[in-house]
């Protein structure tokens, strides 16, 4: 356990008035759940809106619902993204299929939607991944006339906006996360919204056979973003994230989750949403501003669409796996932040890899090899981002010299292959 300044790779700080909050949510529970609605249907302009216990717990039930409304199956999700996705598939009962992404915009690879987007598909799942922001209508556009939903994943874009649209208002259906490395936290949450009746029909059918949070789950999710507050500053941080048995960023297939309604205790917690999403979307702009004009013009970084791009993490895509592994090494020592994020694509998922052998996502492996996320939230000051800056120079000048020396030995059959440009 090193005893430094630690930055977690991803923070949404919350402050003891929040967690009062909490606790008025558990004495007034009618009215904080009733105003939570009201304004997240204010907020995104939408008739329906739902809260469960978490984002996989939402997009199960978005999933049941849509199959309820057709026969068809398959799930297409983008072949690199959070395990929760094909957990919440699975644990719906339906199958699923791997669309390639853009390496460069972490959006769908056009093409390959074309191919997936068949009669056996159920729904679409447009990801904003990092908050960067996928092309919601281009999906749409492919989606709709063969008579495929859209499902917005907003688990990690809450607060985003693509040509004057927010995030979650484009797709048929769309969720968001509460998690704890979201934008913003409850300690665990969702939230379902749509605009459609029919959707919203078979969805509240399914919302009206979900659980309620038990009173010893609602007091220890409280506890445990109590602690959270407590310990997440960057000079605490060295703490948790030197206890392995936190397992602190695991990414795990499971699909024995909770699947309950959001109880009013959390509820309470977002009392003061808007503010804390305000802040925080406004830092994770302005350090993804300030990280992408220090970086771009050596490393390639991902680019994003029209309008307002979250960055719940800043992404870089290094050169090769070595230099990613060494940069997260380099993280580790100094207490850096920087995540490798998904251990591997969807494919590569042990429990998956069977039912997805046919399925080809080659540039989704590149990403999965290649991607790394520097922290962007509130809580970095201005020398973390210098050195941020400077462990990613550094790798980047140390593994160049290791390329051109490899180079040098191996002749021209030696040469890495070339990278699009930086942007
Ligand atoms: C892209 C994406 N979708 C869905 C989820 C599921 O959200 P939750 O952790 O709230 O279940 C996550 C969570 O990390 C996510 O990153």
């Amino acid at each position: 356990m090193r005893v430094q300044r630690t930055l977690p790779p991803s923070a949404a700080p919350i402050e003891w008035r929040d967690l009062v909050e909490g606790l008025v949510g558990l004495v007034r529970p009618q009215v904080t759940m009733d105003r939570l609605q009201a304004e997240f249907r204010a907020h995104f302009g939408v008739k329906h809106v739902w809260f469960v216990s978490s984002g996989k717990a939402a997009l199960t039930l978005i999933l049941r619902a849509l199959h309820k409304l057709s026969t068809r199956r398959q799930v297409v999700v983008p072949g690199y993204t959070c395990f929760s996705v094909p957990s919440a598939v699975v644990r719906a009962g339906l199958s699923v299929r791997l669309c390639d992404m853009n390496p460069e915009t972490l959006d769908f690879d056009g093409r390959h939607l074309e191919e997936v987007a068949d009669s056996d598909a159920l729904c679409v799942l447009a990801t904003h991944l990092l908050g960067v922001g996928v092309d919601v209508p281009r999906v749409a556009e492919i989606c709709r006339p063969r008579g495929i939903f859209v499902v917005e994943d907003v688990a990690q874009g809450f607060g985003g906006e693509r040509d004057g649209k927010r995030f979650g208002t484009m797709g048929d259906v769309s969720f968001l996360s509460f998690g704890r490395g979201k934008n913003i936290t409850c300690g665990s949450g969702g939230a379902i919204l749509t605009n459609d009746d029919r959707i919203g029909e078979a969805l509240a059918q399914e919302y009206a056979q979900l659980p309620d949070e038990s009173l010893a789950g609602r007091l220890i999710n409280w506890l445990e973003v109590a602690a959270t507050q407590l310990l997440i500053h960057p000079s605490r941080y060295w703490f948790p994230a030197g206890l392995p048995f936190l397992k602190l960023g695991d990414t795990k297939f499971y699909t024995d989750f909770p699947l309950t309604r959001m109880d009013s205790v959390r509820a309470g917690l977002l009392r003061r949403w808007h503010t804390r999403l305000s802040r925080s979307t406004a830092s994770r702009m302005a350090h993804a501003n300030d990280l992408r004009r220090s970086i771009s013009s050596h490393c390639q970084t991902v680019r994003s669409g029209q309008g307002q791009a979250v960055y719940l993490r800043f992404p870089l895509l290094m050169r090769s796996r070595k230099e990613k592994d060494a940069l997260c090494r380099m993280s580790a020592e100094q207490g850096l932040g920087i995540s490798s994020m998904y251990p591997s694509a969807v494919g590569q998922i042990a429990e998956l890899s069977a039912a997805l052998a046919s399925e080809h996502a080659p540039q989704s492996m590149t990403i999965a090899e290649r991607l790394v996320t520097l922290p962007t939230h509130e809580l970095l000051s201005d020398p973390d981002l210098g050195r941020l800056c400077a462990a990613v120079e550094s790798i980047q000048r140390d593994q160049g010299l290791d390329m051109d020396s490899s180079r040098e030995a191996l002749g021209a059959q030696g040469r890495p292959p070339a990278m699009p440009r930086a942007h």
